[in-house]
């Protein structure tokens, strides 16, 4: 019977074996979309969010991702990581890809905006 190490040894090698299989940018990123992230910093008035996009993709760069952003105010962050381009839409970066696993991330002091990826595009090749 194995251990459980060695199992997990296996596990890890088959993951990454099946990563490495060329089956186009659907297998290369899986289930692992762009992903925000809001964590509160500050509990005042206005309560302080750290937002944070990333490429959840370990082989691929992604692009214009774009962001359900409410009604969040440009005045809040600098446009060139998060742009506001209308109503529930902004987009990261300014477009400009993302590193597999890269991060990018910004502070606003207001009330919460409810913020989630909308649509994206990975660069498998
Ligand atoms: C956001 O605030 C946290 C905590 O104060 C700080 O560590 C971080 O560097 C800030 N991020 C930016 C992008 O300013």
């Amino acid at each position: 019977m194995l251990k459980q190490p060695s199992f997990k040894v296996v596990f890890c090698a088959l993951l990454a074996l099946a990563s490495l299989l060329p089956n186009g940018r659907g297998a290369k990123c899986g289930a692992n979309n762009p992903t925000v992230r809001q964590t509160q910093l500050g509990f005042g008035n206005p309560p302080k969010f750290m937002v944070e996009v990333q490429n959840n993709c370990q082989m691929c760069p992604a692009i214009d991702i774009h962001v359900k952003c409410g009604s969040f105010s440009q005045a809040l962050v600098n446009p060139r990581i998060f742009k506001v381009l209308g109503y529930n839409d902004c987009v990261v970066n300014g477009g400009l890809p993302l590193a597999p696993m890269q991060k990018i991330s910004f502070n606003y002091s207001h009330h919460k905006f409810l913020m989630s990826t909308s649509t994206w595009y990975f660069q498998c090749e």
